[in-house]
């Protein structure tokens, strides 16, 4: 979503902001902007698009004019209140040009706080809910800037992760957040501010994460840190352990293909040191349950959104299957609006690849106040849905930068695989069935790249179907979430309508929509349910949909029921998920290089959604 990026140091100022923006274009945003001050004077410069159009503005005499401070502020927006246009893009100042805000997440009450502020004098150019925090500002200040934003800030209602600076106050930058993420970067002589660690990673591995309520002045040397009460605040600091290379594309023409094709390693990453072989079990510290902790928990609810919520899917039959605990899934923001019951030995588990997504955030916040046991399954480390459950497993996936999440979904799914089988064991699960599983999810790097394997194979049968309008997934089972995903993916990248189904659902409805120019891709691993899927592929052909098969290598009796097919290596039900999700993403991916898509950076989308 919006990305905030603010620097005071020695770099020259324009190229530094503008390649912190770079760095977070992957989150998807719509419009862009700088603030910087010389000589006493805030200069904005903003632009629609891509922050390639932004930099194109700052011609070398603009650069060289900005070259002379050391401090300012930057932003990608993506549009919630106004459309993307110059006069929206932030920073936004007051009228009288003496402060600038950057700012993420909404401002609920900002119409009654606009009315009184336009009631007082004071002029809106834009149209958004940002604007009327610059003015607020100017209301507030007497000389002191982080007082003055401490104060505004208390007028408003709704979440906000900022960034200001003010002609008055050269040298300074005052940051804050509520509920949209804000970090600190320590370098050696200037300090980084930014709504995500990959616009610091390259400057320095210290970093500050500031917490719910917490403002922050911000020097070259030094961070002075309260909460807005004005009480000094300490937080620690953490050490990043991304390698910057990592958030490079490393050859590959998109971040995504890339992510597609690490996930052997990435997936490893996930697994290691997590399983014991001896005792055939998870060793998943994170957690923090002992096997008596583990045998009260009598009911798991899954909260997450996008894929993260189909990798639930694919848990909550792991959790029923191996450790027999009725388990349920929840859209996150279903879950925090509609009341759900818990009782003593509810475990709630988020999934969010990010840690921020805002309705995933808040569902665990609503747990807790329940007094659920809150767990949380999160790739960024330091992130606030880890912080905030204090307990739960890191995927170590490494930092993924596609809009489309690929590599997280895999592991996901691996590590609720291994927390199954870690709760399985203390429950029903024998040992012996524990050593076979420990053995089948050391398989799932090779199982993946056996797939990976195939990619030219995949892209051919997408040149075939890039033209298609609409698209069916089908799949039963532990396939049946694999489907849905398959369909999200095509649709958030090749923009073709797709949409996945429980394969015996399809005719009480879809069915209507078949006919030749609408393929079916059905999920006919053999596994149990393969059957039954045959069945549905025929009455998908009986139709005339052309039916491409997902199948198990071998599997020769598949090619009577489908006109193309995707091998997938033999393996156990429990792993089938993942090097069929791995297919079903290079399809995605082809199909939208076929059809010229912008691939990390779809129309309309955001990597992490920090607003409801
Ligand atoms: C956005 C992204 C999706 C992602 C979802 C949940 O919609 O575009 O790819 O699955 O958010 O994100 P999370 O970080 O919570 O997994």
């Amino acid at each position: 979503m919006c990305g905030i990026v603010g620097y005071i140091g020695n770099r020259n100022i324009a190229d530094t902001l503008i390649d912190g923006l770079k760095r977070l274009e992957y989150r998807g945003y719509d419009s862009a902007g700088i603030a910087v001050i010389v000589k006493k004077k805030i200069i904005s410069i903003k632009a629609v698009g891509k922050v390639s159009a932004l930099s194109a503005k700052i011609t070398p005499a603009i650069r060289k004019e900005l070259s002379s401070s050391k401090f300012g502020i930057a932003h990608t927006r993506w549009a919630t209140h106004g459309a993307p246009s110059e006069r929206n893009a932030h920073p936004h100042l007051d009228e009288k040009g003496r402060f600038a805000v950057v700012h993420n997440g909404i401002i609920e009450n900002y119409a009654s706080l606009k009315e009184r502020l336009i009631s007082q004098g004071h002029k809106f150019v834009s149209e958004t809910d940002t604007e009327v925090l610059a003015h607020l500002i100017d209301d507030c200040y007497e000389g002191d800037l982080l007082q003055a934003v401490a104060a505004a800030l208390k007028k408003v209602e709704g979440t906000f992760g900022i960034a200001v600076i003010s002609s008055e106050n050269p040298g300074q930058i005052i940051t804050a957040r509520r509920g949209s993420p804000i970090v600190i970067g320590i370098g050696t002589g200037e300090t980084i501010v930014a709504s995500d660690i990959s616009a610091i990673v390259s400057y320095t591995d210290k970093v500050i994460y500031l917490n719910d309520n917490d403002i922050a002045l911000v020097e070259k040397d030094n961070v002075d840190l309260r909460n807005i009460d004005n009480v000094p605040v300490t937080r620690e600091i953490a050490h990043i352990n991304w390698d910057p290379g990592a958030a490079e594309k490393g050859g590959y023409e998109h971040f995504m293909l890339k992510e597609i094709f690490e996930q052997p390693e990435a997936i490893a990453n996930s697994i290691r040191g997590r399983l014991d072989e001896e005792q055939g079990t998870g060793a998943l510290s994170g957690l923090n349950l002992t096997p008596q902790d583990l045998a009260t928990i009598n009911r798991i609810i899954i909260a997450a959104c996008g894929t993260s919520l189909h990798a639930g899917m694919v848990g909550e039959y792991y959790f029923e299957d191996l450790a027999d605990i009725p388990t349920e899934v929840e859209q996150a923001a279903e879950f925090r609006y509609r009341n759900p019951i818990i009782h003593p030995g509810t475990m709630i588990i988020a999934i969010s690849q990010s840690g921020e997504t805002a309705d995933t955030l808040a569902a665990v916040r609503e747990a807790k106040n329940k007094g659920a046991i809150v767990a949380g399954i999160c790739n960024v480390v330091g992130s606030t849905i880890p912080r905030e459950t204090g307990r739960g497993i890191y995927l170590h996936a490494g930092p993924e930068i596609g809009v489309a999440s690929t590599k997280a979904f895999t592991c996901q799914v691996a590590t609720l695989l291994m927390m199954a089988l870690k709760f399985g064991r203390a429950r029903r699960l024998s040992r012996q069935n524990g050593i076979e599983l420990v053995a089948d999810i050391h398989r799932i790097p090779e199982l993946v790249k056996k797939v990976l394997a195939k990619s030219k194979d995949i892209a051919k049968i997408a040149k075939k179907y890039a033209n298609a309008h609409d698209f069916f997934f089908i799949g039963r089972g532990y396939l049946y979430p694999v489907a849905i995903e398959g369909a999200l993916k095509l649709k958030e990248i090749s923009y073709v309508h797709a949409e996945g189904y429980h394969a015996a659902e399809l005719k009480h409805g879809p069915i209507a929509l078949l006919d030749e120019k609408v393929p079916v891709l059905a999920l006919a691993n053999n596994i149990p349910g393969k059957d039954k899927i045959i069945g549905n592929m025929q009455e998908c052909k009986a139709r005339k949909a052309p039916v491409i098969a997902l199948a198990t290598e071998g599997d020769n009796e598949i090619r009577r029921h489908a006109e193309d097919i995707i091998w997938i290596p033999e393996c156990s039900s429990e792993t089938a998920p993942i090097p069929s999700v791995v297919a079903l993403q290079l399809l995605a991916y082809y199909i939208a290089k076929e059809r010229g898509c912008p691939i990390d950076q779809p129309r309309n989308l955001a990597k992490s959604v920090t607003v409801e």
